[in-house]
Order: C-alpha cells, then structure tokens, then sequence
C-alpha cells in the first residue's frame, strides 16, 4: 500500500506542475478569475483522475509527454464539476480540499465563471496536446468527442441532474447505481480510457480497461458515500453528513454501510479480474490503484 500511495504522489506532483503551467502561461484573462480558477485546481485533491489516466498509458507502455495533457484536462474538468457541485444552490457546501469552497472566497457569480473557464480551457488543452504529440485526426477527435459526451448532459452533467431531481425521495437501488455511474464513473471512465487510446491500444485491452475503470468508478463513489457518514472532516477536507443534511439516498442509506462495503470489494475484485486476464497489459499499478480504493480514508 505503501508503494501505491507513493506512486500516487509521484505523479499527482507531475500533474500539478503541469496545471500550474496552464494556469499561468494565457495572457488576457482577467485577474480575479485566474485567481478563482488556481485556487480550486491547485488546492490540493488527490489528482485520482488523471494519475489513472497516466498509470493506463503506463501499463500500455505509452508516453507520459503526451498523455499529460489529456491527463490535466481530466482534472480541469472534474475541478469544475467541484466547484458546481458545492454551490448553494446544488450542494451548498462550505469546504472542500481543505479550503473554503470557491464561492465563499470570490462570490457565486465568480466560482460560476471560473468553472466554466476550467470547462472551456480543458478543450483547448487537448487540442493543444494532440497537436503536439501529432495524434492520428481520428484519435484526436474520438478522444474529445467522447469527453464532450462523458462529461456533459448524457454523462457527468446528466448524473448531478439525477442527483438532484433524487434528493428528498428514496430512489431505488437501481436509480442510484444509475446516478453513480454517470455522475462520477462516466469521467473516470473517460480517464482511463484517454490513457489507452492516447497510448495507441488495441479493441480488447481497450475493453478490458473500460469495464476495469466502470467498476473503479462506481465503487469510488460508494466509497465517497460511505466516507460522508464515517470520514474525517479534516482528513477529507470537505464536510461530512452532507449527503444526509440533503436527504439524498446513498449506498449506506440504501443498503447499510457494511454492505456498502462488501459491495466495493466485489466490484474492485470484478475490475482486476478484468485486466489480469490481458497478456498485453502490466497491470501492477492498475491493480494497486483499484485496492487502493478499498481502503482510502480521503
Ligand atoms: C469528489 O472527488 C467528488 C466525487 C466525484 C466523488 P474526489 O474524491 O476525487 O475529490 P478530490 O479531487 O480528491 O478533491
Ligand atoms: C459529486 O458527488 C459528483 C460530482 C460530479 C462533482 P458528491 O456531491 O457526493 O461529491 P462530494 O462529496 O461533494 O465531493
Ligand atoms: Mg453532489
Ligand atoms: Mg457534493
Ligand atoms: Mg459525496
């Protein structure tokens, strides 16, 4: 676990120089909103997104030059959906990784614009990128297309509307595995699949990758629910019983949390099995990455 944890750490680093870059190299952009934008994406996080999507193109012996920047966008995007998520008028909450959330700091009409700058820019960072790295034309545009869908009305942005429209109301387990998957297993399916496209994989390991990361994605926001009901405020850096103050159903609500848990090992077991089974894939990282999730207390 150690290892792992280290790991993370190593390439959470690489992924933020890199954002700190993008950050400060546009010129014209206004003071206060490169200021709004810094703060929620250099805030710290655990940079889970785009480590995945660097560990994918690892496994696949790929090149981290040009994946990077794929792998930033990922976390520009899922920063965003943050700094929506915490608004008041979705979540309203007060803290997130370690600070203050962004509209306690620079006002709502601000955190608004900021994460819709994050949004827009994660699109030009991309482009950006396959320009550089001279990705195949069909690659480039499968690979932003996709996002576009993953992250937007059919994916992520779809799933923070489910999210809503199920809050004061038992939503059936089925529903809530539904929410789960588009709201936060669309955007880590994503990152595991840039990793493998950008390093040039074949069908079946793209396959076995994209099944790894569904179950990977679905077992981390179980794992989100389970830590809103028995994590540490301080460790996490965002509220606890946040979910419950919401009256939103969730996997312990649901089902009780040590079966919350059982159902994440199933799921992270599922995954391995998944990419074990490729000749093709190192899967060493990967498969520490998904134990990882079973235990991770932030
Ligand atoms: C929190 O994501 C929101 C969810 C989709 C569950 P993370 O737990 O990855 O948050 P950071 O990036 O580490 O702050
Ligand atoms: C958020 O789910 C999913 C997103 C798309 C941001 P939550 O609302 O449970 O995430 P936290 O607990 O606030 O990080
Ligand atoms: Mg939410
Ligand atoms: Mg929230
Ligand atoms: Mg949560």
């Amino acid at each position: 676990m150690e290892e792992i944890q280290g790991y993370l750490k190593e390439k959470a680093k690489s992924v933020e120089s890199r954002l700190k870059e993008y950050m400060e190299s546009p010129e014209g952009i206004p003071e206060t909103l490169r200021e709004a934008m810094t703060y929620s994406l250099l805030a710290g996080g655990k940079r889970l997104r785009p480590v995945l999507t660097l560990a994918t193109a690892e496994a696949l012996g790929g090149d981290e030059e040009k994946v990077l920047p794929f792998a930033c966008a990922v976390e520009m995007i899922h920063t965003y959906s943050l700094i929506h998520d915490d608004l008041p008028a979705m979540d309203d909450d007060d803290f997130r990784r370690g600070n203050p959330t962004n509209h306690k700091i620079y006002g709502e009409a601000m955190a608004i614009l900021a994460g819709d700058a994050l949004l827009t820019q994660a699109f030009g960072v991309m482009a950006q990128g396959a320009l550089d790295a001279q990705l195949p034309r069909e690659t480039a545009l499968t690979l932003i297309r996709e996002c576009a869908v993953r992250a937007g009305a059919e994916g992520m942005v779809g799933g923070q509307v489910k999210d809503i429209q199920g809050e004061g109301r038992e939503v059936s387990l089925e529903e809530l595995q539904d929410i789960h998957r588009s709201k936060t297993g669309d955007l880590i399916t994503w990152s595991v699949r840039i990793g493998a496209m950008v390093a040039g994989s074949g069908e079946d390991e793209l396959q076995a990758l994209t099944g790894y990361a569904e179950r990977l994605g679905l077992a981390f926001q179980i794992q989100d629910d389970v830590l809103d009901v028995i994590g540490d405020r301080q460790r996490l850096g965002k509220p606890v019983g946040s979910d419950e103050v919401k009256n939103k159903s969730t996997y312990p609500s649901l089902l009780g949390l040590d079966s919350s848990r059982e159902r994440i090992r199933s799921l992270v077991e599922e995954a391995k099995h998944l990419i074990m089974a490729q000749e093709r894939i190192r899967p060493d990282r990967l498969l520490a990455i998904a134990d990882y999730l079973t235990v991770r207390d932030k």
